[in-house]
């Protein structure tokens, strides 16, 4: 279970930063008041454009980010108060963390693997498992460095579920992917809520999010603009599809078309 209250995460902007968004704003809000649950067995889908802040919202579920303001709560425990309890129940996948060029797959999978307390059987029966599923046994010998991108989201993602954790908490996890490789991924996706884990992703891809979440909250400029199953964001919104439904979302909370 993920529980965010209210949380808000505004950044301070270096001067470079400022250049770069075109502002004179020395702070940047990039999550505003944003409030959802995400339970087990469920998919919690979290769509938004470019600098919506999923990621930012992800990293402060994660711990990596300590929110401005509000409450996160991941199985039961504080992302702030209890935050090694919490690191120890998730999988967390993005783009801006990667894994050591210098290793192999097989090395940073048992790495993290020992990091996280696991019995030598255990790590092994697990590469099995998770190398076959995403087929990382041609390359896991090889250093990260020399592994094409796919190659090495395949491998980070093997890496972040080696402890098959409550949680699993991805950004924009197909990204890279080829087609065959990102429904792997999705497919596993699913087989991990079937478990009854709870999984939030985020993405920017319409498709995805209507093919893979139970449920959709979507986010605009920081803020939570819309949630529920696919279908009630495109009734709330008498829209076709979710393309449509976002695009009058869009309007209506971008009228300035930021
Ligand atoms: N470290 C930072 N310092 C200052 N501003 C930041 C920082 N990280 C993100 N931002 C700003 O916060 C906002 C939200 O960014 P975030 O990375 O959360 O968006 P996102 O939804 O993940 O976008 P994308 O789809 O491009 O990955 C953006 O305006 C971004 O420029
Ligand atoms: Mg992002």
């Amino acid at each position: 279970m993920i529980q965010i209250n209210e949380l808000t995460k505004i950044y301070k902007l270096t001067a470079k930063k400022m250049q770069e968004l075109k502002t004179k704003e020395n702070t940047k809000i990039a999550v505003n008041n944003i409030s959802l649950v995400a339970k087990p067995g469920e998919i919690y889908g979290l769509l938004g454009t470019n600098g919506a802040g999923k990621t930012t919202t992800l990293r402060c579920v994660a711990t990596l980010l300590k929110p401005t303001k509000g409450q996160i709560s991941v199985c039961g425990y504080d992302t702030v108060k209890d935050g090694q309890k919490v690191r120890d129940s998730i999988a967390f996948l993005t783009n801006e963390i990667k894994l050591d060029p210098n290793f192999s797959a097989d090395y940073m999978f048992k790495f993290f693997g020992r990091l996280h307390g696991m019995s030598e059987e255990q790590i092994v029966a697990r590469r099995e498992e998770l190398f076959n599923v995403f087929g990382i046994n041609d390359f896991k010998n090889k250093k990260i460095e020399e592994l094409s991108t796919g190659m090495k989201q395949k491998a980070a993602i093997a890496v972040s579920l080696v402890h098959d954790p409550e949680v699993v908490i991805f950004d924009e996890p197909t990204s890279g992917l080829d087609i065959v490789t990102a429904r792997n991924v999705t497919d596993y996706l699913k087989f991990l809520r079937d478990q009854g884990k709870t999984v939030i992703v985020s993405t920017h891809i319409m498709s995805e999010a209507e093919k893979l979440s139970d449920r959709i909250g979507v986010i605009i400029n920081g803020n939570k603009v819309a949630e529920g199953t696919l279908s009630e964001i495109i009734s709330q919104n008498e829209a076709e599809d979710l393309e449509d439904a976002f695009f009058r979302l869009y309007s209506k909370h971008n009228p300035e078309g930021k």
